[in-house]
């Protein structure tokens, strides 16, 4: 499930969502399916029927001269932008070796507008009998790249690196390119801080809200908040993981083989912020959550900042989807600074 080429509108009313699919379409033109086919190498581009069995994705599903794959089609500006960061979270993620991920392909501009994502076709159905595989598997993926700080100690460190057999530890919080969480950009500038970019991923959310709602509670509550982050974090040595960065339930499902992840928004942080939006919106068993612990056991003052996580999701819902997401947001805030 994808809310990057449709608009989701989640209604909040005490703990029931409401979730109501409005799909934009784009008309794919001749003149992308060329694109698509030269970019792909294939002489063949033909839609199959639905995604078939089980598949919980929207989309198209093409065979091409080599197999199956996957298009995801976006109308909108900032579509190319949207899916060229999701290409390079696919990329990181399978990089790991540690979590399944469509292979992303490639991603093409739509003549006449928007843009299209192309990956690997996964025929998958609803997350059950692997999630504590994937509890496991996003433990081991959030500590790739710390486990890689020991392998490297000595060696020069070179941020934004990470290929394949040559893996160097990336030493600050950010990504090489902006993702989408969602379909607004995040600003993933390099920072060796994790709290000054932590504070400044909310800081972006909040300039949003101020300049389309100027919400004088939201303003004040967030002027208290700033002051007092840095506190949640005393004793917690933070160093960069690689996060899926959007892994609500709805973007996890598995195959007879194991877990999937997709429709990522990836950049390096603090590992404990993949899980905010998992909490959510339920749908993770107890399993996934006892075997990620089991692996990355719950740190001190796990239980404030798994609140100060929460209020991005919160804050860029209501950036989203508008004020059903108010009173949440004002909530934890009101909390935190509690
Ligand atoms: C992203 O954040 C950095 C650091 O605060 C800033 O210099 C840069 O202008 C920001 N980029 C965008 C596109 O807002």
């Amino acid at each position: 499930m994808s809310y990057d080429d449709m608009i989701l509108y989640f209604v909040a009313r005490t703990d029931i969502y409401f979730t109501v699919y409005i799909f934009i379409p784009i008309t794919p033109g001749v003149k992308m399916f060329e694109a698509i086919k030269d970019a792909l190498g294939t002489s063949r581009l033909e839609r199959t029927g639905s995604g078939g069995g089980g598949c919980i994705n929207e989309g198209d599903v093409y065979k091409t001269d080599s197999g199956k794959v996957f298009i995801k089609r976006n109308g909108k500006d900032g579509a190319r932008q949207m899916f060229d960061g999701e290409f390079e979270s696919l990329k990181a993620i399978l990089d790991t070796e540690t979590v399944k991920a469509p292979k992303p392909l490639t991603v093409v501009d739509n003549p006449s507008g928007g843009a299209v994502l192309v990956m690997e076709y996964i025929d998958m159905s609803h997350l059950s009998q692997h999630a504590s595989t994937l509890g496991s598997q996003l433990a081991q993926m959030h500590l790739y790249n710390i486990e890689a700080k020991a392998k490297s100690i000595g060696e020069e460190s070179h941020v934004g690196q990470a290929e394949k057999g040559s893996y160097k530890y990336v030493d600050q919080f950010g990504f090489p390119v902006p993702t989408c969480c969602g379909y607004l950009p995040q600003n993933n500038s390099w920072c060796d801080d994790w709290v000054t970019f932590y504070t400044r991923k909310l800081q972006q959310q909040l300039t949003m809200i101020e300049t389309e709602y100027r919400d004088r509670e939201a303003r004040e509550l967030w002027s208290h908040l700033q002051l007092k982050i840095p506190q949640y974090f005393s004793g917690v040595e933070v160093l960069p993981s690689l996060l899926h960065g959007d892994l609500w339930s709805g973007n996890a499902a598995e195959t007879s083989q194991g877990p999937v992840v997709f429709d990522a928004a990836s950049f390096y942080g603090h590992h404990e912020y993949d899980l905010s939006i998992s909490a959510m919106f339920g749908g993770f068993s107890r399993k996934f959550w006892e075997e990620y612990h089991s692996i990355i056991p719950k740190a001190q003052g796990w239980n404030n900042r798994h609140k100060l996580y929460k209020l991005f999701h919160n804050l860029n819902h209501w950036n989203h989807f508008g004020s059903g997401y108010r009173s949440g947001s004002l909530q934890i805030m009101r909390d935190l600074c509690h």
